[in-house]
């Protein structure tokens, strides 16, 4: 036995009269107050997904209570929100036509750049993250340009993804969040937002992004999956964790406001890691697509109980060192976190 470990047996050691942890397990309000982690609504930022037309709101089949909105739904949406105390949303756009180069991506009246006008109008306050990645826009799929062989052109992509986060700007976006795993991407972009004066926008980047399956689901959603191939060349592989903590120095170097991990349930120790390597930035998890289908099917087949494993799932997230959580489930959370009882 380690000194270590003889420390910590005498520390907890059953006394008579002495210690006993289950005192402050006793009652609600005593549980409460020794809560090492909360959560909070304002911990959660709520994805959506934004398609042409008008009147458009439909369901994605693969997520349970997720739909697909066209632009005009985005003032009753943030409505909702605000109810429920929600306060940040992280937009996908869905265009209207896709080309090999992605044009649709940074156009003045794109589709996210629309959303993000009409989300401002209708509330201020509210804070939009815009998602810059070329893959919803290409016509092939990929998150980036490609060469005659398919393979991804990353120094031509930087200067797209620029674009893209200077138009997001220019539309109101808070936070600009690259994706696609580019190498350079988050120097590229913050450059890009200097050079057309938006020093005060601020870029969240998906720094560790792992190629995986649990992104299914949101490729329904978002209609981007490669039409050939997979992202294995530029996202992780599953079994890497230090590359992560390579992949996250870069990003610091390069002037990442805050980092994410994704998705969050099958990496909670490269959370941990990230938080504990880079304390001095806020770390979100993106608790994804396939992570919340699972949760949906289950409790639609009385499997689970919905309320009790989300709001486990969630604090558990945020125990592992995340600050705040992209998830499907914010608008349950948050109305849940409410009524408390
Ligand atoms: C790419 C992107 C993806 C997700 C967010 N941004 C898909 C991918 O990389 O294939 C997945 C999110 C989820 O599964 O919820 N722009």
């Amino acid at each position: 036995m380690t000194d270590r470990h003889t420390d910590l047996v005498e520390a907890v050691r059953f006394v008579p009269g002495g210690r006993r942890p289950r005192r402050l397990r006793r009652t609600g309000p005593l549980r409460d107050l020794v809560r090492e982690t909360t959560l909070a609504a304002d911990d959660l930022v709520y994805p959506l997904f934004v398609v042409p037309g008008r009147g458009v709101r439909r369901p994605v089949p693969s997520m349970p209570g997720i739909f697909q909105l066209s632009v005009d739904q985005l003032g009753a949406e943030a409505a909702e929100l605000d109810g429920l105390g929600l306060r940040a949303v992280l937009l996908f756009g869905i265009p209207e036509g896709k080309d090999s180069s992605g044009g649709q991506s940074h156009a003045a009246d794109g589709i996210v750049q629309d959303a993000v006008r009409v989300l401002k109008g209708a509330s201020p306050e509210i804070l939009v993250l815009t998602d810059v990645c070329l893959c919803q826009y290409t016509d092939h799929g990929h998150c980036g340009l490609l060469d005659g062989g398919g393979d991804i052109l990353n120094d031509e992509t930087l200067d797209v993804l620029g674009r893209i986060a200077v138009s997001h700007a220019r539309a109101g976006a808070d936070v600009v969040a690259p994706s696609g795993m580019i190498d350079g991407m988050v120097g590229a972009i913050r450059s890009a937002l200097d050079g057309d004066g938006h020093h005060q926008v601020g870029t969240l980047s998906y720094a560790v992004k792992y190629a995986s399956s649990f992104y299914g689901p949101f490729r329904h959603a978002a209609e981007g999956a490669p039409r050939f191939g997979d992202r294995r060349s530029h996202q992780m592989d599953p079994g890497n964790a230090r590359e992560a903590l390579r992949e996250v120095a870069l990003d610091v170097e390069e002037g990442a406001d805050a980092l994410m991990v994704k998705p969050a349930l099958g990496y909670l120790d490269v959370v941990r890691r990230v938080h504990q390597a880079v304390p001095e930035l806020p770390l979100a998890a993106y608790n994804v697509s396939g992570e919340y289908a699972m949760v949906k099917a289950a409790a639609a087949n009385g499997w689970l109980e919905e309320r009790s494993i989300v709001l486990e799932i969630l604090i558990g997230i945020r125990r592992a060192g995340a600050d705040f959580i992209v998830t499907y489930h914010a608008k349950d959370a948050a109305a849940w976190l409410k009524d408390r009882g």
